[in-house]
């Protein structure tokens, strides 16, 4: 089971995934948490990410496809896993279909979660991470419209994307995600 989860900052991708990991026993991997592990180790990739992330926007490509190829070769990644986060770029995309083909490992499904901009910035004003002030809040969201929102029609015409409301209670939205993968 290979699942993406889409979806603007604060969608719930991060709650989303981790119930899902503990249904069907496979790695979430969010490249957000790799980063600020990263950043907390005070290692040089962190040192570089921090600015970045801080400002809400996106780090480079090289850098996160080198972090999910290594992290996708450990083993408890080969029954499965759930991408948290990544891809968020055309080329995040086409090189995780490249590194899938490889090992001859294909996407089950690709899920957005969807959520108001104005829902989402009270999620996250309240949250109160690094980069959770609104500012940075409103510059995650106008980066995700720019640079992920196109990968919805990528995976579209792949035949792989549920676009599922995550409004409401975490539950229902669990609920219907749960629905998507039947
Ligand atoms: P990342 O860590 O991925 O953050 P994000 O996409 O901005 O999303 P969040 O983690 O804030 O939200 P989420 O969708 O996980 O929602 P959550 O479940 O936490 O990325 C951070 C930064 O790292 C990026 O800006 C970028 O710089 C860099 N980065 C990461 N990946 C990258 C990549 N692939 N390429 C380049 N750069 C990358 O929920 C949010 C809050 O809402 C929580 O408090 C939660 O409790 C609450 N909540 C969730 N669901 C509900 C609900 N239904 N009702 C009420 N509250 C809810
Ligand atoms: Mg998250």
């Amino acid at each position: 089971m290979r699942i993406i989860l889409l979806g603007a900052p604060g969608s719930g991708k991060g709650t989303q995934g981790q119930r899902l990991m503990e249904h069907l026993h496979i790695p979430q991997i969010s490249t957000g948490d790799l980063l600020r592990a990263a950043v907390a180790a005070g290692t040089e990739l962190g040192l570089k990410a921090k600015a970045t992330m801080d400002a809400g926007q996106l780090v480079a490509d090289d850098v996160v496809i080198g972090m999910i190829r290594e992290r996708l070769a450990e083993p408890d990644a080969a029954k499965g896993f759930i991408l948290d986060g990544f891809p968020r770029t055309q080329p995040q995309a086409v090189a995780l279909d490249q590194l899938l083909a490889k090992i001859d490992q294909p996407l089950k499904k690709v899920i957005n979660l969807d959520a108001s901009d104005e829902e989402i910035v009270q999620r996250l004003t309240a949250r109160g991470r690094a980069d959770d002030n609104e500012a940075t809040i409103r510059r995650r969201l106008q980066v995700y419209g720019e640079q992920t929102r196109p990968l919805l029609d990528y995976y579209r015409k792949k035949g792989l994307l549920a676009v599922v409301p995550g409004m409401g209670t975490i539950d229902d939205t669990y609920a219907r995600m749960l629905k998507t993968l039947d």
